[in-house]
C-alpha cells in the first residue's frame, strides 16, 4: 500500500507518487474517492484504483489499494464508477488487455465494505467495442433508469466523441442498446473520456472530458441524450488557445444532503515526490438552463475574497480561482 503524509491529504487528496482521475462515491456519511493510481513513479504507469475516504471533505484517510491489475484482460485498471445494489457495492472499471493499440473491456468487482473488492469471475462483463467505433472504449458510468441498469461508455466515431449505451437487469449481463449521444462537431474533442450522465432537477447532465471537462444540460429519454446548453467546467485553456484545462476527468456523487458534488483531477499539481491531486469539489447547480458550481459550505473558508470580487484558494502548488462571474479556474 502506498501512503502519503497526512498533512498532504488535508485539502487536496492524492495518492503519492501519482494519481489521476477520481471515482467519487458516497455511502453512509462517508465520501469515498477511488483514484487512478501509480505506486511506482510520479508519472502515468500501470494504473490501478487507490482509495481515500473522508467524513467531512476535509480530512482524508488512505486505504489499501482497492483494485489491482490482473494478468489477462485487466493488466491495468482504468477509470469507472461505483454503484450500490441490495446492500452490496459494484465497481465497474475499464480493463486494459493490451496497449498499442489500446485493447479495452469493461469489468466488475464487488464489495461488502467499499474497502475489499473481489473481481467477478464473469469478467469481462462487456467484451469489446462494437463494430465501427474507434480506439477509445472506456470509463463506464452505470446508473439506474426505470427498472433497469444502464451503462454508458466513452468512445469515438471517426473524429467525433460518442457514448455507447448498454442495459442490464442484474449488473452482470449487459446488452448493447446503441449510441446515447454523438457530438455534433469537434468542440468536445475527438472522444469522450470519463463520461458522467445524471439527472439534475428536471434535466439530465452529461459530463465528458477531452482537452477540457465539458458539460451539457439537456434531456435523456433512455435512448438519446439531447443537449440544450453546453460549456466547460473550468476556465479551460483550450487547444485553440495553446493549452488545456488543469481540471479534468470530473465525475460526481450524490451525498447525504442531496448535493451533487463534482470532483475533478487537478492535472499539473505536484510536490517533491508526487504528481496529480484532486481539485476542491464543487456543488453542481442548474441556473438559467446551464451549470453553475459553488463551494461546499465546509470548504468555504479555504477561499479568500479579493478586491475584484474573485475568490482564491491556494494550497501548496495548487491555486483555484472563482472569478467575479462565478467561473472556476484551476492552475498548478
Ligand atoms: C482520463 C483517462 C481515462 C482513463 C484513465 C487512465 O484521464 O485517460 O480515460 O480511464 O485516464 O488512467
Amino acid at each position: 500500500m502506498q501512503t502519503s503524509p497526512d498533512s498532504e491529504l488535508r485539502w487536496h487528496p492524492h495518492l503519492a507518487p501519482w494519481n489521476n482521475d477520481p471515482v467519487p462515491f458516497f455511502h453512509d456519511g462517508t465520501y469515498h474517492l477511488y483514484l487512478q493510481h501509480n505506486p511506482a513513479a510520479p508519472s502515468f504507469g500501470v494504473m490501478r484504483w487507490g482509495h481515500v475516504s473522508s467524513p467531512n471533505l476535509v480530512d482524508w484517510t488512505v486505504h489499501p489499494e482497492a483494485i489491482s491489475p490482473g494478468e489477462v484482460f485487466d493488466i491495468a485498471i482504468w477509470t469507472g464508477c461505483v454503484v450500490a445494489h441490495d446492500g452490496r457495492f459494484y465497481a465497474f472499471y475499464t480493463g486494459i488487455r493490451g496497449y498499442n493499440p489500446l485493447d479495452q473491456c469493461q469489468c466488475l468487482a464487488v464489495s461488502d465494505d467499499l474497502i475489499h473488492w473481489e473481481k467477478s469471475p464473469l469478467n469481462p462483463v462487456v467484451l469489446r467495442v462494437p463494430e465501427g467505433y474507434g480506439e477509445c472504449f472506456r470509463d463506464p458510468c452505470v446508473f439506474r433508469f426505470g427498472d433497469e441498469w444502464r451503462m454508458v461508455i466513452g468512445s469515438q466515431f471517426g473524429e467525433l466523441p460518442v457514448l455507447l449505451q448498454y442495459a442490464s437487469a442484474d449488473l452482470i449481463e449487459w446488452t448493447y442498446v446503441g449510441e446515447a449521444w454523438r457530438a455534433p462537431d469537434g468542440r468536445f474533442g475527438f472522444d469522450a473520456e470519463c463520461p458522467d450522465l445524471f439527472p439534475l432537477e428536471d434535466k439530465w447532465v452529461l459530463l465528458t472530458s477531452r482537452f477540457a471537462n465539458h458539460w451539457q444540460v439537456g434531456s435523456f429519454d433512455g435512448s438519446r441524450f439531447i443537449a440544450e446548453k453546453s460549456g466547460v467546467c473550468d476556465g479551460a485553456f483550450l487547444p485553440s488557445e495553446g493549452g488545456f484545462s488543469a481540471f479534468y476527468a470530473g465525475k460526481t456523487l450524490l451525498d447525504g444532503q442531496g448535493r451533487r458534488l463534482l470532483f475533478g483531477w487537478a492535472t499539473q499539481v505536484e510536490g517533491p515526490d508526487w504528481k496529480g491531486a484532486i481539485a476542491t469539489p464543487r456543488v453542481v447547480r442548474l441556473v438559467d438552463g446551464g451549470l453553475r458550481f459553488e463551494i461546499p459550505a465546509e470548504l468555504e473558508d479555504r477561499f479568500v475574497l479579493q478586491p475584484d470580487g474573485s475568490r482564491i484558494a491556494t494550497d501548496g502548488p495548487l491555486t483555484e480561482i472563482i472569478d467575479a462571474n462565478g467561473h472556476w479556474w484551476t492552475s498548478p
